[in-house]
């Protein structure tokens, strides 16, 4: 087929380091790049903009879902292998306050409502463009691209997790706990993985890794042959 665009499935919990995986394919086979969880993460900030307070229980799924549904998002590509998405919401800047672990909390708590997974639905569908696309997440391969050609789940426990989440932060010169981000990796996968719509699971026909034990180095050559025997 001339006209098919290839897409490349990329799902896993926080912290198993899709980020790093999906920047490198998309710059190796020059793909779109679709950041999924900064579309959850950016309709969490929404919802804070609009005094929504998304620690008080139960949520309001229909407000929250046309939040989701009119989200005014705009990516453009940094050129930047740290950081390759600038991001804007309503016209505004937000690619620093989309990283915060306050927004990923935020994010894990809406993505829980099935309003808000159907009002993103359409805006992640058109990513699908020439000449492919890259698309990180944690249902891209079960119901966002059911038809991916390739579909990669990444894994690792826990605890390395956390671990590499301390790193990345006491580089940046933030101090953290080790257990406090223990302890919020292991609440964001209880809600990820036993939610009742989308829940975190590879999909049938995915490849699974297992990072656990392996340098990035390792889980970028594993990725690499998984795609180069899809795609080419
Ligand atoms: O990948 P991330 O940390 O940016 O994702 C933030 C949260 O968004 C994550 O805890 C679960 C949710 N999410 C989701 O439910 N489905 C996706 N496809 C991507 C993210």
């Amino acid at each position: 087929m001339t006209n098919h665009v290839p897409i490349i499935a990329l799902d896993g919990p926080s912290g198993s380091g899709k980020g790093v995986v999906a920047n490198f394919l998309s710059t190796q086979y020059e793909f779109h790049l679709l950041d999924s969880g900064a579309l959850y993460r950016l309709v969490g900030i929404a919802a804070r903009r609009t005094s929504i307070a998304l620690e008080n229980l139960p949520l309001d799924e229909a407000v929250l879902g046309e939040i989701a549904r009119s989200l005014d998002v705009a990516f453009t590509s940094t050129n930047n292998p740290e950081d390759p998405l600038e991001i804007m919401l309503f016209g505004e800047q937000v690619g620093h306050e989309v990283r915060t672990d306050e927004a990923g909390v935020d994010a894990s708590r809406v993505a829980s409502l099935p309003a808000v997974r159907d009002g993103l639905f359409e805006l992640q569908r058109s990513f699908r463009q020439a000449p492919g696309l890259v698309a990180d997440g944690r249902d891209m391969g079960t119901v966002v691209f059911p038809e991916a050609d390739v579909k990669i789940y990444l894994t690792a426990s826990a605890e390395a997790r956390a671990e590499r989440r301390y790193n990345q932060l006491i580089d940046k010169g933030i101090g953290v706990n080790l257990h406090d981000l223990f302890q919020s990796i292991q609440a964001r996968d209880e809600r990820d993985m036993n939610r009742s719509v989308s829940p975190l699971a590879p999909a049938e026909d995915a490849f699974v890794i297992d990072s656990t034990d392996m340098d990035i180095e390792e889980v970028l050559q594993n990725v690499k042959a998984i795609v180069t025997e899809k795609l080419g």
